[in-house]
């Protein structure tokens, strides 16, 4: 399988304390993979580090076959990698419209009705929000924004931080099952999550980090099924 997405010997420090101690990951064309592990691990510094916003001490990101390390992160993001970071970031004095919009500003071409359709069919619930300011939503609501919003640079891989990060029960079903979608339309995800099951349920791969290590990578199934797994990380 040819990876899409793929990062090699990364070591990142906030100053001098390390936060990445070296890591490799990999994700394919068309797979969801999950990076879980507890807090501080490292997975928010990872996707910060593959988006640009953050430099590497060492090591490289590439994408499609070119090293995108050092690159600015507009940049990356026009070449189709988009990340909906932690805590969503959308602006919330704009409305669901204008949020949507300024997704697709470094495109080149002119956002389509068929795409607000397709973000509708995803999430019904921001067609009837679409003139709101976007701070007025749910958490759960401004979630399906923050990601409908990366889907308007037209991504190839998606990078989703703890998307279900304070939602209820039945929202982060919901953000799941469009996880899902997404991914079966062809959009390639990395999914960082502390829902260590949601995330291996939906996942076809997975690694697991510890304090700025990859200590463990496999398919989803097998994961599910690890008693080490289960006891770190699934609650026994
Ligand atoms: N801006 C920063 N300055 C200094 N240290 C930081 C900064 N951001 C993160 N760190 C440290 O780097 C390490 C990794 O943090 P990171 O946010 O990547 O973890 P995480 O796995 O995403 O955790 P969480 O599950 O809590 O979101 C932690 O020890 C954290 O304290
Ligand atoms: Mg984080």
């Amino acid at each position: 399988m040819t990876s899409l997405l793929s990062v090699s010997n990364l070591e990142v420090a906030y100053g001098t304390i390390p936060a990445l101690r070296g890591i490799d990951l990999d994700v394919n064309k068309g797979e969801i993979v999950t990076l879980i592990g507890a807090n501080g691990a490292g997975k928010t510094t990872t996707l910060r580090t593959i988006s640009g916003l953050l430099k590497p001490k060492t090591g490289d990101v590439t994408y499609d076959g070119r090293t995108i390390t050092g690159i600015k992160p507009h940049v990356i993001t026009a070449m189709g990698v988009s990340h909906v970071p932690e805590g969503r970031g959308i602006f919330a004095n704009l409305t669901v419209n204008d949020n949507l919009e300024l997704g697709a500003y470094l495109r080149k071409d002119k956002i389509k009705q068929s795409e607000y359709e397709r973000i509708f069919t995803l999430f019904p619930v921001l067609k009837e929000r679409i003139k709101q300011s976007a701070g007025t939503l749910s958490g759960g609501e401004q979630q399906m924004l923050a990601i409908s919003r990366a889907l308007m640079s037209k991504p190839q891989v998606l990078l989703l931080d703890e998307p279900s990060l304070g939602l209820a029960p039945q929202m982060v079903q919901t953000i799941f099952r469009v996880i899902k979608e997404i991914n079966a339309e062809g959009t390639t995800i990395l999914l960082v999550e502390q829902n260590a099951h949601m995330a291996l349920v939906t996942a076809h791969r997975g690694y697991v980090m510890e304090t700025g290590r990859i200590v463990l990578t496999d398919d989803t199934k097998a994961m599910l099924s690890s008693d080490r797994i289960k006891k770190a990380y699934l609650g026994g």
